[in-house]
C-alpha cells in the first residue's frame, strides 16, 4: 500500500471528527472520499497532509510512518475547494510559488512553469491575474501549482465545488485524464456521488467520522455494505415492510428494505410480455419529467415505489393502472444490508449489475 491509515481518531473539543479510520491506497490510484457534509472528509485529508494531527493512529506514506514528519517534507500537493490562488500574483507566480520556496533556480522555474501550463492546457496565460480567469481556468492553475514541486501524492478537496454544473463535468473528465497521464496517487474529496463514480478508481464512503465502505464504484453500487451506503449511493426508497411485495420472503425477521428505481419495472396493465405471473397490480401516484426520463411513483399494495420510465415508452398518467415488478432489494439488517432477489424470478431471469 502506498498510503495507509491505521486506527485514526480525531476529536475537536468533544466532537469526534474521525473515528477509527483505516484504509489503504495503492500507488497510482485515484480515490474519492465521498460522504455528506460534516462526515470528516476534509479532516482526513488535512491529517494526511500534516495540516492537522490525529489524536491516535498512524499514517504511512510509501511504507514510512509520517506522524512526526512536517507538512513540507511529506511530498504532497494540495488543491483546495476555491479561491485557492493568491489573488495578487500572476499565474506564473502562483505556479512558481512552491518552487521559489524550495529555492529552485530561475531557469528551472521558468521551464517548469511553461511545461505545467502546457500540461493543463493554458499556454500563454502566465501574465494573467486570477480575477482575469474563468473558474475552470483558475482550478487548472491551482492544479498546476500543486504539481509544480513534483509531489508524490495529490490531495484535492472539492476542487470543483464553486464551478457550475456543465464546466464541472468537463473538468472532472479532464482531471481524470490528467491524473491518469501523470500517474500520481491522488485522493479527491467530494460529496457528489456522480462525481465520485465517474472519476474514481475506488471510493471511500464516510459517514459521521467513520469509513462505511471502500471499493470500486461498481462494488459499492452493487453491494452496498451498510444501509447508509445503500441510501447514499444511487437513488433509493426506504420501505418499512417489503414483505407486502410479491416475491419476497422476510429475511431474518427484518422488514425494512431499500429499493432503487432501476430495480422496479412498470408497464401498462396487460402489456407484460415476459414473466406475467410475477407482476402485481399498481397505480400511478405521480409522474414527473426529468429531462432524459420520466420519474414515476407507483403504489403497490400500500407501498410507494419510485421507478423510471424511458421517453420511448407510452406516457403514463396519475391514476393509471399498471403492472409492477420489483427485481431485487436490500434488506436492512442492523448495520448491514442483505441482497434479496425476487423469488419468482429465480429461474430463467438474470439481473445484471
Ligand atoms: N478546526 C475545527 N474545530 C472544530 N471542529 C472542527 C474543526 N474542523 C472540523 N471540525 C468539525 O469536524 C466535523 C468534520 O468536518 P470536516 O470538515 O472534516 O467535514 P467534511 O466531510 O469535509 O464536510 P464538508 O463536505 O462540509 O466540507 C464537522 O462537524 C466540523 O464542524
Ligand atoms: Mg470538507
Amino acid at each position: 500500500m502506498y498510503i495507509e491509515l491505521k486506527g485514526i481518531n480525531k476529536t475537536f473539543g468533544n466532537y469526534k471528527a474521525s473515528s477509527d479510520v483505516s484504509f489503504g491506497i495503492e500507488k497510482g490510484r485515484l480515490v474519492a472520499l465521498l460522504g455528506p457534509s460534516g462526515s470528516g472528509k476534509t479532516t482526513i485529508l488535512r491529517m494526511i497532509a500534516g495540516l492537522e494531527h490525529q489524536d491516535d493512529g498512524d499514517i504511512y506514506i510509501n511504507g514510512v510512518c509520517v506522524n512526526q514528519v512536517p507538512v513540507r517534507e511529506r511530498g504532497i500537493g494540495f488543491v483546495f475547494q476555491s479561491y485557492a490562488l493568491f489573488p495578487y500574483m500572476t499565474v506564473f507566480d502562483n505556479i512558481a510559488y512552491g518552487l521559489r520556496t524550495r529555492k529552485k533556480d530561475k531557469e528551472y522555474i521558468k521551464q517548469r512553469v511553461e511545461e505545467l501550463l502546457d500540461l493543463v492546457g493554458l499556454p500563454g496565460l502566465e501574465g494573467r491575474y486570477p480575477e482575469q480567469l474563468s473558474g475552470g481556468q483558475r482550478q487548472r492553475v491551482a492544479f498546476a501549482r500543486a504539481l509544480a514541486p513534483n509531489p508524490q501524492l495529490l490531495l484535492l478537496d472539492e476542487p470543483f465545488a464553486a464551478i457550475d454544473a456543465k464546466v464541472r463535468k468537463e473538468l472532472r473528465n479532464w482531471l481524470k485524464e490528467m491524473i491518469g497521464k501523470i500517474g500520481i496517487t491522488s485522493i479527491f474529496v467530494t460529496h457528489d456521488q456522480d462525481e465520485a463514480v465517474e472519476v474514481a478508481d475506488e471510493i471511500i464512503v464516510t459517514n459521521q467520522g467513520r469509513v462505511e465502505q471502500m471499493g470500486t464504484p461498481v462494488e459499492i453500487y452493487k453491494n452496498p455494505a451498510t444501509p447508509f451506503v445503500a441510501q447514499f449511493i444511487g437513488e433509493s426508497t426506504l420501505l418499512t415492510d417489503y414483505a407486502r411485495l410479491k416475491g419476497f420472503e422476510i429475511y431474518k425477521g427484518q422488514r425494512q428494505a431499500i429499493v432503487r428505481p432501476e430495480f422496479v419495472k412498470v408497464v401498462d396493465s396487460g402489456l407484460e410480455e415476459l414473466h406475467q405471473g410475477v407482476y402485481e397490480e399498481g397505480t400511478v401516484w405521480s409522474t414527473s419529467f426529468r429531462g432524459n426520463c420520466v420519474e414515476l411513483i407507483v403504489e403497490v399494495n400500500g407501498i410507494r415505489l419510485k421507478a423510471l420510465q424511458s421517453l420511448e415508452e407510452k406516457g403514463l398518467q396519475k391514476g393509471d393502472k399498471v403492472s409492477v415488478l420489483v427485481y431485487r432489494l436490500y434488506v436492512v439488517h442492523g448495520q448491514e444490508t442483505h441482497l434479496l432477489q425476487n423469488e419468482l424470478l429465480k429461474d430463467g431471469y438474470t439481473f445484471y449489475i
